[in-house]
């Protein structure tokens, strides 16, 4: 007879069969002992031994930095691997983000989010520019397309949207705002590699989009980033000013930065290339995972996934809203007090933080529907090692609010 735990547990046996090797070798040493610390998220590392051989042609080849041989395989493995036709990488995405305006020269206000890392912000701030927050939309958290016109002033240059979670923005509805004002468009994609839309890569949308390769992200390169280009002439401004300005050894054409990615990162980034598809699979299971196991507890809200495309399931937010027993801060004690560290992203909104909390833009009542998000979300543990054991805990653990 089908029963809801019945399926629970048909559907547990076939991500058992479906689960990377070693996530299966943990939970077999995992299961008996005290349940381990679980972070919201935990770096993917391939064995180490894998490294070695790359780290031994670094020490051979002695080029450590400036767009050595791993600088360039990695660049044009990410073309193809991203489906982007212009790839300058970086030491980290806040360093892309910052030359990115740079090298599009924009000035005054930018448009963006509150409801993002607060790096989004802080490049708009070494940049020289005026942050102008607008609201998000309560679907996929992204910045809303209808608030966008009655925050464009005469001195508005830009929009920053960000693919919150990796979830892509309303890129259409965006561009066309873009070209009616005469504005550019960078997008921080930092959550969105891999991420594809029904015509390719989401990162092909705007002027120009950036990465993070932080060791958070889908995939990481210990620390770094890139901005992806639509043509040479901008990746050639861009690699330039990424290498203080240097065109060539006695010519310097802008005060550019130091945001060179290193060879040990780039080598890194290679191996990690290799599993990716795993890692990305292990990620889509444990997606799946919550999605079944949490679908009945009123209150607890996924964000919707979009129909078409690819997921990097970068993240596992969930919004807890009125109808659950405890508040937001409450489950996330709760967990907490059971070894399962969520964290609260985006809270506070970047608006909220000092240095931005007096901006005529960044009042809550300008900001509702992030604001009530703010109070809301949380992300769930997710990560290529997090066995089925520790997803069921999670869901357990919440469950156990509702008892
Ligand atoms: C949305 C967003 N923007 C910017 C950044 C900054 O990237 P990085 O840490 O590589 O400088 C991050 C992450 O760290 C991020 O999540």
């Amino acid at each position: 007879m089908w029963t809801p735990e019945l399926e629970r547990q048909q559907e547990r046996q076939r991500f058992d069969q479906m689960r990377m090797p070693h996530v299966a070798a943990q939970e077999r040493g995992g299961r008996a002992a005290t349940p381990r610390t679980i972070h919201v998220t935990q770096p993917y590392l391939p064995p180490l031994e894998e490294f070695i051989p790359y780290l031994e042609k670094i020490w051979d080849n002695k080029t450590l930095t400036n767009g050595g041989p791993f600088h360039q395989m990695l660049e044009a493995a990410l073309r193809d691997y991203l489906g982007v036709d212009h790839v300058s990488l970086f030491s980290n995405g806040t360093l892309g983000l910052i030359t990115a305006l740079q090298s599009l020269r924009i000035t005054g206000e930018v448009i963006t989010t509150p409801y993002s890392f607060v790096a989004t912000a802080h490049s708009l701030l070494w940049h020289g520019n005026k942050p102008v927050f607008v609201d998000v939309e309560p679907e996929t958290l992204n910045m809303d397309p209808a608030k966008i016109e009655a925050a464009i002033t005469p001195q508005t240059t830009a929009i920053l949207p960000v693919h919150c979670y990796g979830n892509p923005c309303d890129v259409t509805a965006i561009q066309k705002i873009a070209d009616n004002y005469n504005l550019r468009v960078i997008y921080d994609a930092c959550h969105a590699f891999g991420v594809r839309d029904a015509g390719g890569s989401v990162l092909r949308h705007g002027d120009l989009a950036v990465l993070s390769f932080h060791a958070t992200k889908v995939f990481n390169t210990f620390e770094g980033g890139a901005i992806i280009s639509p043509d040479a002439k901008s990746k050639q401004r861009i690699d330039h000013l990424k290498n203080f300005g240097f065109v060539d050894e006695v010519t310097v054409v802008a005060p550019g930065i130091n945001g060179k990615m290193g060879e040990v990162n780039a080598a890194f980034g290679m191996l990690q290339l290799k599993h990716l598809e795993k890692a990305l699979e292990r990620r889509a299971q444990i997606d799946a995972a919550y999605r079944m196991g949490l679908s009945d507890i009123r209150g607890i809200r996924c964000l919707a996934q979009t129909a078409e495309g690819t997921r990097n399931h970068a993240y596992f937010p969930v919004l807890v809203g009125p109808e659950f027993p405890i508040s937001r801060d409450a489950l996330y004690e709760l967990l907490k007090s059971r070894g399962i560290h969520g964290r609260r992203y985006f809270y506070p909104l970047i608006s909220d933080f000092p240095m931005y909390r007096g901006l005529p833009s960044a009042q809550r009542s300008n900001l509702p529907v992030a604001s009530e998000a703010s109070a809301q979300v949380l992300c769930l543990p997710i990560y290529p090692a997090l066995g089925n054991f520790d997803v069921q805990r999670v869901i357990d653990v919440i469950r156990t609010a509702c008892d």
